[in-house]
């Protein structure tokens, strides 16, 4: 097992859309193996490979006991919507009520490239968007209500880990602008 470095806000990792896997490998599997295991020692309920580094459209879960990972996913959501707190390991201590689809269908592929559906409604449903989303370069902050995005930033500005970040040379800067926040580094 190898639990990695989960990358924090900031990191122009977590906002650039992640590349097609191509080859069902045996660095695949491993990458399923380091996400998982670096999910669980956190603890999450969910992880996607840009938050360890990787720009690969893959995330793992642990949801009602039960673990999955997906690959190349895309999802179909329904109509009717829930709400509820989110968060997210990029974003430590961070929370905040999330608007999203009440029922999600994420088809998409297995580790070792066998097509497979999963579909979720309530806690499974957020987590498949949520971390289909980051695949996108699109994080939970980008979901929330206005008001409640704007605490977000703050407490987010506010924060130990995103100081430590920016000290360190890795975090982007933030404004207040989302296209200039969320806009993809070039
Ligand atoms: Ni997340």
């Amino acid at each position: 097992m190898s639990i990695q470095e989960i990358r924090f806000f900031g990191d122009p990792v977590l906002t650039t859309p992640a590349s097609l896997v191509v080859d069902f490998d045996k660095e695949l599997r491993v990458l399923v193996q380091d996400l998982t295991d670096t999910m669980i020692d956190a603890p999450g309920a969910g992880l996607a490979a840009p938050q360890i580094g990787v720009p690969l459209r893959v995330f793992v879960w642990d949801v009602d006991e039960a673990l999955g990972h997906l690959i190349n996913p895309t999802l179909t959501l329904s109509e009717e919507m829930q709400d509820g707190e989110e968060g997210c390991l990029s974003f430590p201590e961070i929370r905040y009520q999330t608007p999203r689809a009440m029922r999600a269908v994420a088809k998409g592929f297995n580790m070792h490239g066998e097509p497979i559906t999963v579909e979720g409604s309530e806690f499974l449903a957020r987590a498949l968007q949520h971390e289909t989303d980051h695949l996108d370069g699109i994080l939970f902050i980008d979901k929330l209500l206005p008001e409640d995005r704007k605490l977000a930033m703050k407490e987010i500005r506010e924060s130990e880990w995103f100081n430590l970040a920016s000290e360190q040379g890795r975090a982007i800067q933030v404004k207040d602008s989302p296209h200039t926040i969320f806009g993809r580094i070039s």
